[in-house]
């Protein structure tokens, strides 16, 4: 890379992406909980769900996912200078998920840090690396969606069990050529809204015993439509925000790739942009809402899947909304 480090962009150079083998269809749901394959397939859009093995924890998940990421953009492990991991399910509270992949791969010359934004984790790690890119702090890094949001998710709360599903996706981005690759980026939060979607145990604030497990504080818990009201907006403001600050509108976009949290809800973000369903990204109705690995599942998917609906010079604009609250929002120029 020859450009001088005021006047270069940061450019993807690889993307990959997991899902764990195990299908959770939604007449499977209806033999768990008061539900039904109409109920859920009409309100949300999903059909099915991956769900993570015993054995798989979040970094088992983002090795397959940073492996193939890497594969793609020729880079070797110790090449990496940041390791980039967004979830709310780390392996463990610490140490972070991306020192535990750091070490599974070997990646030995790499800072790694977790990154908290639940849904919108994997647009807040790619702004991260953005700004890290072009302030010259870094080359290579290794941005990482992953999630088993089944080990948090009550199956006999029919309200959530139907939503959420396990996977991963990784990019690399590197510096490329001014004008290409992240074009810009937007983030937000509104921490007053944070009994909409969360966790309340196992957290300093409430460590877990016998009596709060019993009480279910281990698992999510949301207001689904307290959240279905604010998505819309948040998305579409974030997406109309980041198109204006790279000089464009949103009628420049070729593709949306939103976060898959809800078809209706990609739906009404959709209409507002006045995009054609051609244009939208979506593959909720498989794997579910995986929270900061939706966008880059989505991605890498649509990349593998459809090649040849991918030019150079493309606008892609990823958008997202999740606990928190958090938004935001990504425009990616091939
Ligand atoms: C959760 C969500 C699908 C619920 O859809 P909805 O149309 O708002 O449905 P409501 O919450 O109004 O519930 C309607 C009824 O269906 C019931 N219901 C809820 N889940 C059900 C299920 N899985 N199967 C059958 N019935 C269900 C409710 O109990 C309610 O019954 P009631 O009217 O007798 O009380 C929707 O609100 C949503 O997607 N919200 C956003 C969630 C989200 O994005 N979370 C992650 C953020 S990143």
């Amino acid at each position: 890379m020859s450009s001088s480090k005021d006047a270069r962009g940061a450019c993807i150079t690889g993307i990959g992406c997991y899902v764990p083998e195990k299908v959770l269809t939604n007449e499977d749901l209806e033999k768990m909980v008061d539900t039904s394959d109409e109920w859920i397939v009409t309100r949300t859009g999903i059909r099915e769900r991956r769900i993570a093995a015993e054995t798989e924890a979040a970094s088992d998940l983002a090795y397959h996912a940073a492996r193939e990421a890497m594969k793609k953009a020729g880079i070797k492990a110790k090449d990496l200078d940041q390791i980039i991991v967004a979830t709310a399910t780390s392996d463990m509270i610490f140490p972070s998920t991306a020192c535990v992949l750091q070490d599974r791969l070997g990646a030995k010359n790499a800072a790694a840090y977790d990154l908290t934004a639940a849904c919108s984790g994997f647009i807040y790690g790619l702004s991260m690396a953005h700004s890290m890119i072009l302030t010259g702090k870094a080359e290579k890094i290794l941005v990482i969606g992953a999630e088993v949001l089944s080990s948090m998710t009550d199956y006999t709360d029919r309200t959530t069990c139907v939503l959420f599903g396990d996977g991963a996706g990784a990019v690399v981005v590197e510096p490329c050529e001014a004008g290409k690759g992240i074009l810009a980026t937007y983030m937000r939060s509104d921490g007053s809204y944070t009994d909409l979607l969360y966790k309340p145990g196992g957290g300093s604030r409430m460590p877990l015993t016998a009596e709060r497990i019993r009480q279910g504080k281990q698992y999510i818990h949301m207001k689904g439509d307290g959240l279905f009201k604010y998505a819309v907006k948040a998305m579409v403001s974030a997406a109309r925000k980041t198109a204006s600050d790279a000089g464009l509108t949103t009628e420049d976009v070729d593709y949306l790739i939103p976060h898959q949290a809800n078809i209706r809800i990609i739906e009404g973000v959709r209409k507002r942009l006045k995009l054609t369903k051609d244009q939208v990204i979506v593959n909720i109705d498989r794997i579910g809402n995986t929270s900061s690995a939706s966008i880059p599942i989505a991605w890498c998917e649509f990349e593998r899947d459809h090649p040849e609906r991918v030019s150079e010079g493309d606008i892609f604009m990823l958008v997202a909304f999740g606990g928190g609250l958090t938004w935001g929002a990504v425009l990616y120029k091939k």
